[in-house]
């Protein structure tokens, strides 16, 4: 979705705007644009499509000179991608930067249509723009605050006002906004990688709070317009980590990650001892639990598909896994006693959000498993887990995937523990069983030229189905997630027994399948699956085990499936961590293979803040 920058400090601002925004790309986005003060006046310039036409057109003026401004990138929702409907926005007076969605423009619009304005582009965000300008009587933080009370919806703001040339001001709410402490500079950001250059300290705006900041000071009101404190946290994520360090793509890198970062998730939390520091979350609040509901969105959602499998496993509990959006409007029964488990990689998506404020209304406890320190989500649930991915920069979520799902395992083990269900040293057993899969991952990963080649063969079709049974049925569903988002496939997951209720009727020599068996008990079951794939002409890939290879297939490989991978020998509960490796390469492969923007699919954004 749309990303925010604002600076105010020494520097040329446009530069630091740019700088921060390149930071921002990963959010989605169609337009850009900077509003910045040159000799006490407003500056604005913006154009549609990629950063560099928004560069080449700072570079097409004379040298600026300006140490305050604000930036954008737009994710278009109310009107199309164009130089006119890019932010900022503004009058004579003002311009802002928006993040978010205004429920109630059109109203606000016709009233202001109605006093005088004209509006020049069809989005919502201009009504903020002009909505300030009218309240506006050289008092920012007043003008602010009579525009927040007219506005229903989501919001993050980054505004300037003429008669401040050295001030920016930031509201918020339902959308993420930071605002970053330098050394005789300060800065606003939607995600913290767009200050990481410049500081890794920064204080996050919560709800209704109205910020005013200069180079030296950062000034916070909250909704009572009284100053306030707030805490300054620390990044611990390094700047290098939102770079591409010699990888080609942010999404490669990400992938390369995965094995160290599922040690640095796993090592924290354990000391002898599954470790969460819950706050408000009891052992008898465990051992009451009926129920488990699991909400997310995307990637994070298949990540509680596998947590389903491995929780019922080893609990005994029944876990239900919902679609953020649906949960949020449907009847589903809740019990006070259930758990709520959100699992979020940026801790902002707003579908993920409202279901988690629902959960809420219900009375029951909610954990939420997020990647981005101090984010929304964070501060709505009872407790939070943190996975320690660092900064997940490409649309394609990979190693926020695995992280999510090393999660569930530990809270697994933890929950059976409470319910005496696991002794202490079948845990340590698992830990490290789970720690030694790094070995693993990097063999896959030093495997990858086998992959490269399936997708050479693969790419050029256009539908595919993944299949499998149990666990692996839950990972393709990424799996088919990963390529269909990048690489523009079309491709569906099944359960490798439900084809042949309907949908084998697609199978041809131009439907390829992906067939996943890694479980040794399934794997007759999944064979005879292949079988009728294979005598309806269509091409399958097997991904299995090293074992079940040796075993299973033996001398007649090429009669059961066109191509095999094979994936060293792991336990079949802890399967997904290493089976999904593949999957991502091959996904990756495909869409380079393809051409296309790998990091930021068409019409994707990384963290999605509207409905
Ligand atoms: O930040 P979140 O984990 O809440 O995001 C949820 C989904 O939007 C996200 O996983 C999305 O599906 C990814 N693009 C998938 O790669």
């Amino acid at each position: 979705m749309c990303g925010i920058v604002g600076y105010v400090g020494e520097k040329n601002s446009p530069e630091v705007l740019i700088d921060g925004l390149k930071k921002l790309e990963y959010r989605g986005y169609d337009s850009a644009g900077i509003a910045f003060f040159e000799e006490n006046e407003i500056n604005i310039i913006k154009s549609r499509g990629k950063l560099q036409n928004l560069i080449n057109k700072i570079n097409e003026n004379k040298k600026i000179h300006s140490t305050c401004g604000i930036g954008h990138t737009r994710w278009a929702t109310h009107g199309e991608p164009s130089h006119i409907n890019s932010h900022p926005h503004g009058s004579k007076t003002l311009a802002i930067v928006h993040n978010g969605i205004i429920e109630n423009y059109l109203p606000l619009k016709e009233e202001l249509l109605s006093k005088g304005y004209n509006f020049l582009s069809q989005t919502d965000s201009e009504v903020l723009a002009l909505l300030l300008d009218y309240y506006y009587e050289k008092d920012p933080i007043f003008a602010v605050n009579k525009m927040v009370e007219k506005i229903k919806g989501s919001y993050a703001l980054g505004i300037i006002f003429r008669d401040y040339p050295e001030k920016i001001f930031a509201v918020k709410r339902d959308s993420p906004l930071i605002i970053g402490k330098g050394k005789g500079e300060n800065f606003i950001a939607s995600d913290i990688p767009a200050i990481l250059k410049y500081t890794n300290k920064y204080i996050i705006l919560e709800e209704g709070e109205i910020a005013e900041i200069t180079k030296e000071c950062i000034r916070i009101y909250n909704r009572d317009n009284q100053l306030i404190e707030k805490e300054i946290l620390t990044a611990t994520w390094d700047e290098n980590a939102a770079e591409k360090n010699g990888f080609p793509h942010f999404m490669l890198k990400e992938i390369y990650e995965e094995g160290e970062i599922l040690r640095k998730t796993i090592s924290p939390y354990y000391d002898g001892n599954i470790n969460f520091k819950f706050q408000n979350i009891t052992d008898e609040n465990i051992n009451s639990i009926k129920k488990i509901h699991i909400i997310g969105c995307g990637t994070a959602m298949h990540a509680g598909l596998i947590g389903k499998n491995i929780i019922e496993k080893l609990c005994k509990i029944p876990v239900e896994v919902h679609i953020a959006s649906e949960f949020r409007y449907s009847e589903t029964v809740i019990d006070k006693q259930d758990l709520i488990l959100a699992i979020s990689q940026s801790g902002e998506t707003a579908d993920t959000i409202a279901a988690l404020k629902k959960a809420g209304d219900y009375g029951c406890r909610t954990i939420a498993v997020v990647n981005v320190l101090g984010s929304s989500i964070t501060r709505i649930s009872d407790d939070v887990i943190y996975t320690f991915a660092g900064p997940e920069i490409s649309v394609a979520s990979t190693k926020a995937y695995l992280v999510q799902i090393a999660i569930m395992y530990l809270l697994a083990l933890k929950i059976s523990e409470i319910k005496n269900l696991i002794s202490e040293n079948e845990i340590a057993e698992n830990i490290s069983y789970m720690l030694s899969l790094e070995k693993k991952i990097n063999q896959i990963l030093n495997n990858s030229d086998k992959i490269k080649h399936f997708a050479y063969d693969f790419h050029g079709y256009e539908n595919l189905f993944y299949i499998g049974r149990g666990l692996d049925y839950s990972i393709a569903a990424e799996a088919s997630l990963k390529l269909k988002e990048i690489s523009y496939i079309h491709s569906e997951t099944y359960a490798a027994g439900e084809l042949k209720h309907g949908a084998i009727s697609l199978i041809t020599k131009d439907f390829p399948v992906i067939a996943l068996a890694t479980d040794e008990n399934l794997f007759d079951k999944m064979l005879s699956n292949i079988k009728e794939i294979k005598s309806r002409g269509g091409k399958v890939l097997l991904i299995t085990t090293e074992n079940i290879a040796k075993e299973k297939l033996s001398d007649r490989k090429e009669d059961i499936a066109d191509y095999i991978f094979q994936i060293p020998e792991t336990k079949h509960l802890f399967i997904p961590f290493v089976a999904i490796i593949p999957l991502q390469l091959f996904a990756y492969y495909m869409a380079v293979l393809r051409g296309c923007d790998v990091d930021k699919p068409r019409n994707l954004a990384k963290s999605v803040t509207v409905e």
